[in-house]
């Protein structure tokens, strides 16, 4: 039918965990609004950003990035500002590793409005950190589940009783131009420390070469047959060591390795809200 919402959960997500938010909020407000089938965008892999979101007037877009480095992360920002909301609903989310999510969130919300979209509501969330398993473990959990619903639940609520006037929603941080800049990592004493061109690489004698470290880089970089090859840019996702079997791979950077021992040594006990808007 014409007039019927198309609902999308759209995500970027290396490590699986904003995906999970984003498809637990988005099927819970699709419950409300009666739709049929929920589009799922997931924009992670190369492949899947050839073709920019374009919604609708009574659309439904449900966004979900990770947080990197206080900011969305800045190799995606070409694609989103390809999409176009034409006045559809969208829901930004981002996701964050314990420590902050910084300006991510107003930096998300202020380039969806941009787009076109309008905002019904928006949420931070904490997940799993991808550099450090003891960052937020386990996390999303059963209660930042319940808590997703719930979320889903009220921007329902905002959204019916104001469906051509939603109130604007206000989320802490530094707007545009530049949303305070980009965090700069500390080593472990505390002093900066520069990783920007550290990859991975590979332990010959665990690697199987069964190709999933290439299938799962979301920036194409891994040289499918020399698995060790990484030959384009790489963000530090962590998603080809955290997807290989065998645990073949692994950073070896000093300062890489010393930024970990410092968030782990900062945040490891830190206990990270999700906060709602
Ligand atoms: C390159 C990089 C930078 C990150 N920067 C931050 C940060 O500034 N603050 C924070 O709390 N978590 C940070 N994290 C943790 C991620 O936000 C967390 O791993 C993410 O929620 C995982 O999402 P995914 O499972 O969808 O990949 C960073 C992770 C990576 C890989």
């Amino acid at each position: 039918m014409e007039n019927t919402p198309n609902i999308y959960a759209a995500c970027f997500s290396p490590n699986g965990l904003t995906c999970q938010l984003v498809q637990q909020i988005t099927h819970h407000i699709g419950h409300f609004i009666q739709v049929q089938t929920i589009t799922e965008w997931n924009f992670t892999l190369p492949s899947k950003r050839t073709t920019p979101l374009q919604a609708k007037e009574n659309d439904w877009v449900i966004v979900g990035l990770p947080v990197y480095a206080s900011r969305l992360p800045n190799l995606l920002l070409p694609y989103l500002n390809s999409w176009s909301g034409n006045g559809a609903i969208a829901v930004p989310i981002v996701t964050f590793g314990n420590r902050s999510y910084g300006n991510a969130l107003i930096e998300l919300k202020e380039l969806l409005e941009a787009k076109g979209f309008k905002i019904a509501g928006a949420a931070a969330f904490v997940a799993e950190h991808a550099f450090a398993h003891n960052l937020a473990q386990g996390r999303p959990n059963s209660l930042d589940l319940q808590q997703a619903d719930t979320f889903a639940e009220d921007v329902y609520k905002r959204w019916h009783a104001f469906p051509n006037h939603l109130p604007s929603i206000t989320v802490p941080g530094i707007g545009a131009p530049d949303y305070g800049g980009y965090y700069q990592p500390l080593g472990e004493d505390g002093s900066p420390v520069r990783f920007l061109k550290a990859k991975p690489v590979v332990t010959k004698e665990k690697c199987r070469n069964c190709e999933i470290c290439a299938n799962v880089c979301p920036m194409g970089s891994v040289e499918k047959g020399n698995f060790g090859n990484v030959i384009g840019i790489c963000i530090k996702c962590n998603a080809c060591i955290n997807a290989c079997p065998t645990n073949a791979r692994s950073f070896t950077d000093e300062a890489y390795l010393s930024h970990i021992r410092f968030l782990e040594s900062h945040y490891a006990s830190n206990k990270a809200k999700n906060e709602l808007f």
